[in-house]
């Protein structure tokens, strides 16, 4: 199913309280009753050091991307306080807070869908759309360009043929990972959300294949550091073509689309499955 446009949502959103305020004027009423949009609501979004970083990464818009530019990871490692992961990242507490408290207040992040709301046969939806389709076409491509890229410079860089093998292995567990979710966990999940009601599974609980997506979610979390520790954070040499270039920053959006892919997953899409079965 389409996601419905956010501008959309919100324009409709708009109307209805224009409707309201009418009939409230009829009926002789002061004000029209406030109604919340799914858009504009966000429970419980103080934020606060003690919270952990997965509570924060689902309540507050846009703290995923705080935390892909703080270096603080949000998709596998989300169950440590703030305070605790900004130790381990070497970030003072404070940039940290005051950073994602500037993600609430920029406009351009309200418009932005929040998935704890959203129907969750259009979270799968987007997921596979966006996120499953960028590593179906990124993965061939980044293959082809680190081939180019270790033929050119594999001899003054030996580190890249690590680098080949680590993402070759991670497109391979990506591309069986997908199927499963693809073919098994997710049709699942929308026959449980469209109140159909399911027939029985090959697998008992949802809880079961969703503990198997979360232990290769864990492992391909572990390629991606590994990676960054080879490139030593992706650094790009003195003596990089264009290519090298191309190469370390198409690395780095994968990572960050995968990170955001893994914790829409983790974070939000297994949880509410979870809760809808019990
Ligand atoms: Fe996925
Ligand atoms: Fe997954």
């Amino acid at each position: 199913m389409p996601q419905r446009p956010a501008q959309l949502m919100l324009a409709e959103h708009q109307e209805a309280r224009r409707i309201l305020a009418e009939l409230g004027a009829l009926l002789g009423a002061a004000t029209p009753p406030e109604i919340s949009s799914p858009l504009e609501r966000r429970p419980n979004m103080a934020i606060t050091a003690t919270k952990t970083v997965r509570e924060l990464a689902v309540e507050v818009p846009n703290a995923t991307r705080v935390f892909e530019k703080l270096g603080i990871d949000y998709c596998c490692g989300g169950d440590q306080p703030l305070e605790q992961a900004c130790a381990t990242a070497n970030i003072a507490i404070d940039d940290a807070v005051r950073a994602l408290e500037q993600s609430t207040s920029n406009p351009a992040n309200s418009v932005a869908p929040d998935w704890n709301l959203a129907p969750l046969g259009d979270l799968v939806d987007h997921i596979v759309e966006k996120h499953h389709t960028y590593v179906k076409t990124e993965a061939p491509r980044l293959q082809a360009l680190i081939a180019k890229v270790v033929g050119v410079h594999g001899k003054n860089h030996p580190e890249l043929e690590q680098v080949q093998i680590a993402f070759s292995a991670l497109a391979n567990e990506l591309a069986g990972h997908l199927m499963k979710e693809e073919q098994i966990l997710f049709p699942y999940v929308k026959q449980m959300a469209s109140g159909s009601g399911c027939g029985p599974s090959c697998f008992g609980s949802v809880h079961n294949p969703i503990r198997v997506m979360m232990m290769e979610h864990d492992d391909a979390g572990k390629t991606l550091r590994e990676m960054r520790r080879i490139t030593s954070d992706y650094s790009i040499p003195a003596d990089a073509c264009i290519s090298y270039a191309t190469l370390f920053r198409g690395l780095v959006e994968f990572e960050q689309d995968l990170h955001q892919h893994i914790h829409l997953e983790n974070n939000i899409l297994f949880p509410r499955a979870v809760a809808m079965e019990q």
